[in-house]
């Protein structure tokens, strides 16, 4: 994956280069941005408000007001006054420096458990397990892990652990990302293109479309 990475990596302006370290401040940013938007929809307001609040310090000092209207259209108002009351720990309780172990995230407001697991792995090079929506289609396929979700998260989760390195887990996270939503699609994976496909045990049971299952509702 990692090498696939190398190679295929999207660009998408929270990353660093190849190699340098991302900006906790826009990594935190933009997993908060992107949990219930798509990278196209976010891309844009993601430079937009980088370019007006660069950092924690000057998000701690926004006005609210401005806050809000910069969030218009995204949805879920409740993440923008969070990111907002997160800034102000940071530069209150933190000295304006992002704290780099998951457990001193999970203390800052709105940040749950995937946002700290993502952060922790992507700014600061720490092995954690990170499962949003694409990469828990990818390791439901890869183990054929044929639960119904949301039954099947707890095995899905075990799974994305036992292949997460402990080196470049950031990396390997959004690798796992990027191929969950360029070829690992949830209609018609191109398992052709795809870097896992001799070690995925969907592809070999010949429907991997068909994971990971829903739960009837
Ligand atoms: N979706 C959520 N986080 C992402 C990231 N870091 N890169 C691409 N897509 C994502």
């Amino acid at each position: 994956m990692l090498d696939w990475y190398d190679v295929h990596r999207r660009v998408l302006p929270w990353r660093a280069a190849a190699g340098a370290t991302a900006d906790p401040y826009r990594v935190w940013l933009s997993e908060v941005m992107l949990q219930q938007t798509t990278v196209a929809a976010v891309t844009p307001r993601f430079l937009a408000w980088t370019a007006r609040w660069p950092d924690f310090a000057s998000l701690a000092a926004a006005d609210d007001a401005d806050v809000m209207a910069a969030w218009a259209g995204l949805g879920y108002y409740a993440r923008a006054r969070n990111l907002v009351a997160a800034a102000k720990a940071v530069v209150a309780e933190h000295g304006g420096v992002f704290p780099g172990t998951e457990a001193e995230l999970r203390a800052l407001p709105g940040l749950g458990a995937y946002t700290a697991a993502a952060v922790a792995a992507i700014a600061f090079g720490q092995r954690a397990v990170v499962v949003d929506a694409n990469v828990e289609r990818v390791v439901a396929r890869l183990f054929a892990i044929a639960t119904p979700l949301p039954a099947a998260r707890p095995a899905i989760r075990a799974a994305a652990d036992t292949i997460t390195p402990d080196l470049r887990a950031g990396d390997f996270a959004q690798a796992m990302m990027d191929l969950g939503s360029g070829i690992c699609t949830t209609r018609a994976p191109k398992c052709l293109l795809c870097p896992l496909r001799d070690a995925c045990a969907g592809f070999a049971g010949g429907a991997p479309e068909l994971l990971p299952v829903k739960a009837k509702k």
